[in-house]
């Protein structure tokens, strides 16, 4: 039975070994999550200490899919600190272990995150994926509305420039 949980500054840091792999795992199959592959592991954890230091910080939210108290997805919520948009929040990050992908958990992490951005008051999601990928269907499937498309805004891994879709929720 899976469960999906928040992961506090703490557990971030004691569990960086899992949240290294399974950003590895997404990264060298060629998800377009900022990284480009192979990504070396002190990469990975610089990002994990970085996403600690910012949940310490109150500036995001971060849940985790565990299965057999083993950590198999993550997703964010980056609190826009702004004075004029702490109505808004950015939905990051969402990674499924590629052995446990396909059996709903990207899209119970989904819900878990728009729970949470409910409770923080938040009522405007933002998130971007690259065209054409799975999650984009997952995205409009939750009901995300496409602002527009930007070509050519990220590389891919073989050295292409790739459109990336971007979304928005009203809550
Ligand atoms: C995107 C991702 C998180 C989806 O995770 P998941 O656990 O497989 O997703 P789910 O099982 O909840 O499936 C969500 C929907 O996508 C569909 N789907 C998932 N993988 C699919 C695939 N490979 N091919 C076709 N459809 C797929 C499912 O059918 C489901 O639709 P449904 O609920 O209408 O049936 C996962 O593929 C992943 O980690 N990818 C790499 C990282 C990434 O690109 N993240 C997004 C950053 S913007």
């Amino acid at each position: 039975m899976t469960q999906i949980i928040e992961l506090l500054a703490p557990a971030i840091v004691a569990q960086r070994p899992s949240l290294i792999a399974l950003l590895q795992d997404a990264v060298d199959r060629g998800a377009s999550i900022g990284f480009l592959p192979p990504l070396a592991a002190d990469e990975a954890e610089r990002y994990w200490d970085g996403v600690a230091a910012e949940q310490a910080a109150g500036a995001r939210l971060v849940f985790a899919a565990l299965h057999a108290d083993r950590i198999v997805g993550t997703i964010q919520l980056a609190l826009v600190p702004k004075p004029n948009a702490r109505h808004r929040a950015e939905i990051q990050k969402l990674l499924v272990v590629s052995s446990a992908r396909q059996q709903g958990l990207g899209r119970a992490l989904m819900l878990a995150v728009e729970l949470a951005a409910r409770q923080a008051e938040r009522s405007l999601l933002v998130l971007d994926t690259r065209q054409g990928d799975v999650a984009e269907r997952l995205y409009r499937s939750l009901g995300y509305v496409e602002a527009g498309v930007i070509p050519g805004y990220a590389r891919s891994a073989n050295g292409k420039l790739d459109a990336c879709v971007f979304f928005y929720k009203l809550l």
